[in-house]
């Protein structure tokens, strides 16, 4: 393993220079220098529309298949089939109305308790839109766990599509996805996977998870607000969305309904750039990921550890979920304390832990938790044991 050097990762980020300890990362990440000079660099640059002919439409053409390719390398796909979009969300509510164009009475849909609500109501309403069934997998609020056999015991032969996390952004817990893979593509359907919480934090291959559909959002490993849908080339031939009809049918092009945000796929870049360069060294971008974000799982389990030791020392705190498999993101109540009065004591600390469901609300309903939810400390690849500590003091 190679080292990690959290202080140097934390010169970059001008944000953390004012001394706030930032655990709303889950929320959105802070931005390193390099993605800001990215972005700012593409505007002042001259860009234009995408074409052939000027300077301008050529540097759009390369900041946008820079972009494809840097995603690629992220999540191990063809960077035919990578869409973007103005977030995960847009493009889940996009592709749930492409692909229910197909469903109808008799067919079914399967959401989770445990995933975020973008990737549950937009499945739930186009299928209601069209007469299909919903079936819903629960999780064990006791341990947070979602097991594979959950997902199996819902789904047959009229299962058309599955929709899961790979990481809970309240919990952390990281279902067994390739398992629930193979069970959903035994039944013929089509599985979508929710990489939004689960991509900062570690090395992503869409093919080994086995989605067919990944979703995930560069402002929540270190990039700018947007949105980028991953799946095979072939499949997305195969859709065919409600478009514009002057604008390209080619794939992945006719998934992106108007003109895509140059500046922030620029930043993007940067991002996987930088991820892939959060511990020096050589080799392909692919391979320098590897690297880096093997070190950054190890740096942010320790930081989790430390974090979740220390809770529990303290009297009054509940800590929800406990899954074997996790995400350094940890969720607290304080006995005695509404959710937002201990955010509020964590800021005026200077620690920025907020509160609440986080569009996870079935999951913090299932949870018992009720809407409030619960106060959320997400571990990023810029925190520090100083952050951890100063969080435990204002806690004490
Ligand atoms: C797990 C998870 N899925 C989906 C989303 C929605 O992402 P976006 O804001 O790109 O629509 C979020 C945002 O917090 C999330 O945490």
């Amino acid at each position: 393993m190679s080292t990690y050097d959290v202080a140097r990762v934390r010169s970059r980020f001008p944000a953390l220079a004012g001394g706030t300890a930032h655990f709303d990362g889950p929320g959105g990440s802070q931005v390193p220098l390099e993605v800001a000079d990215a972005v700012h660099a593409a505007m002042v640059a001259g860009l234009t529309n995408r074409g052939s002919v000027t300077m301008a439409e050529l540097r759009v053409e390369a900041v946008v298949s820079a972009a494809r390719r840097a995603m690629a390398d992220l999540l191990a796909v063809d960077p035919v089939g990578v869409v973007f979009g103005r977030s995960m969300t847009q493009l889940t509510y996009d592709l749930s109305r492409v692909l229910a164009k197909s469903w109808g009475p008799g067919d079914e849909v399967v959401v989770t308790r445990l995933d975020h609500d973008s990737n549950i109501r937009p499945w739930v309403q186009a299928a209601g839109a069209v007469g299909a069934t919903v079936r819903w997998v629960d999780f064990d609020p006791a341990t947070g766990e979602l097991p594979t056999s959950a997902v199996e015991a819902v789904l047959s032969p009229r299962t058309r599509l599955v929709a899961v996390t790979a990481a809970s952004n309240l919990l952390g817990t990281r279902p067994d996805v390739p398992a629930i893979a193979e069970a959903v593509h035994a039944v013929g359907a089509l599985l979508f996977v929710d990489g939004v919480h689960h991509t900062p934090h570690a090395l992503v291959d869409v093919g080994a998870l086995g989605a067919d559909f990944h979703a995930c959002s560069p402002y929540k490993f270190l990039g700018p607000h947007l949105g980028v849908l991953a799946a095979a080339p072939a499949l997305l031939e195969a859709l065919r969305p409600d478009k514009l009809l002057p604008s390209s049918d080619a794939v992945p092009e006719r998934f992106e309904l108007g003109t895509l945000p140059y500046e922030a796929l620029a930043g993007t870049t940067a991002a996987v750039d930088f991820l892939a360069g959060l511990v020096p060294g050589a080799g392909t971008r692919r391979e320098r990921l590897a690297v880096s974000m093997a070190a950054v799982d190890a740096h942010e389990t320790a930081l989790r550890d430390r974090l979740e030791a220390g809770l529990r020392a303290l009297p009054g705190i509940t800590l929800h979920g406990t899954a074997a498999r996790r995400t350094p993101t940890v969720l607290f109540s304080v006995a005695g304390k509404a959710p937002r009065e201990v955010s509020e004591l964590l800021a005026a600390a200077g620690v920025n832990a907020p509160s609440g469901n986080f569009y996870a609300l079935e999951c913090a309903r299932h949870l018992g938790l009720g809407d409030a939810g619960a106060v959320r400390a997400g571990i990023a690849p810029y925190t520090d044991e100083s952050d951890v500590d100063r969080l435990l003091a204002a806690l004490a």
